[in-house]
């Protein structure tokens, strides 16, 4: 049997090992996303940056809820301009980085991709998903015409995979990616959070001065591996997963349902930076101990069981 490795390439970015940080969690800085490498993560996911300065929504902007948290930041962020350095710092580091990025228009868009590409980023993540800003621009991926011309346009100007990330607050999700891989995105990560609301009993108002916000974290994990799930089926694409991942063992369901790699984000707030090594180290035991040399060969694994539960079905229904 081969020696057994974690590493992965995810439609061109080469990792050692499938577990990244989603988008977000914990900002841009290059100190901190590196801290998240060397504690055992294969590569890095900045906070989404647009084409200038932003401050986000007003505090409160962020609430822990039962089983998650809900965040409404409104992407504050300082701007692709800026952010230029910091992903050139990141590059020095030798820390994979991927620029996750959004804006308001299919030209920004392109603008925002092509600076972060001659950033030297080594692949980028186009925010569709935001579900803080709808009032302001949108939800692109609400929108499957917009989103693949916004996604040819952003390919059109970088030579570097583009993950395009979802929204699990649409009717149908494996239109959506189809949309996105016809506009040429090489992964689909799924997906962002779920919209919801909490509110403060004694104040008897939201608790987000936004209203509402994006669920994340353990609650959301069985919605966003049934969105691995559909879009795998989908789409010819890699999937990326993303949603409520914690421990080894939900990394694995969303191999087991068809993602390449996975993207943890609100478990580093319940259990620190050594969620990325936990994870990866559960997994590797886990290959070993089923005879698993790489990451690839559990990709998708649980879809063969769903035909084969299926096609019992299928024949029962004949029966009767
Ligand atoms: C935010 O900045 O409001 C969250 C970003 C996102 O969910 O894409």
């Amino acid at each position: 049997m081969s020696k057994l490795s974690l590493a992965v390439d995810v439609a061109g970015l080469r990792l050692r090992n499938p577990v990244m940080n989603a988008a977000g969690v914990l900002g841009m800085s290059p100190p901190i996303l590196k801290r998240v490498y060397d504690s055992g993560a294969g590569g890095v996911v900045t906070k989404s940056v647009g084409p200038v300065p932003r401050t986000g929504h007003q505090n409160p902007t962020l609430v822990r809820v039962s089983c998650g948290a809900l965040n409404a930041m409104g992407l504050p962020n300082p701007g692709a301009d800026y952010y230029v350095e910091e992903i050139k710092a990141l590059k020095e580091m030798g820390v994979p980085t991927v620029a996750s990025f959004f804006g308001g228009s299919v030209q920004e868009f392109a603008d925002v991709a092509r600076k972060l590409t001659e950033a030297g980023a080594d692949a980028l993540e186009l925010n569709a998903s935001c579900p803080n800003v709808a009032d302001e621009m949108g939800m692109l991926a609400a929108d499957a015409g917009n989103l693949e011309r916004v996604t040819a346009a952003v390919k059109n100007e970088t030579r570097l995979p583009v993950f395009v990330k979802l929204s699990p607050n649409v009717t149908n999700i494996k239109t959506v990616a189809k949309a996105a891989e016809w506009g040429g995105a090489d992964a689909i990560t799924a997906v962002n959070t779920l919209m919801g609301i909490a509110i403060d009993v004694n104040f008897r108002r939201p608790v987000l001065t936004n209203t509402t916000g994006g669920l994340s974290g353990p609650a959301v994990k069985p919605v966003a591996l049934r969105c691995v799930w559909e879009v795998s089926q989908a789409v010819e694409i890699p999937v990326i997963g993303c949603g409520g991942i914690a421990t080894w063992t939900d990394a694995v369901e969303y191999l087991l349902a068809g993602a390449s790699a996975v993207e943890v984000g609100t478990a580093v707030m319940t259990h620190g930076f050594e969620v990325y090594g936990e994870i990866v180290e559960g997994l590797g035991a886990y290959m070993a101990e089923n005879g698993f040399s790489r990451v690839e060969e559990v990709v998708g694994l649980a879809h063969d069981a769903g035909r084969d539960t299926q096609s019992k079905v299928d024949r029962c229904s004949i029966r009767v």
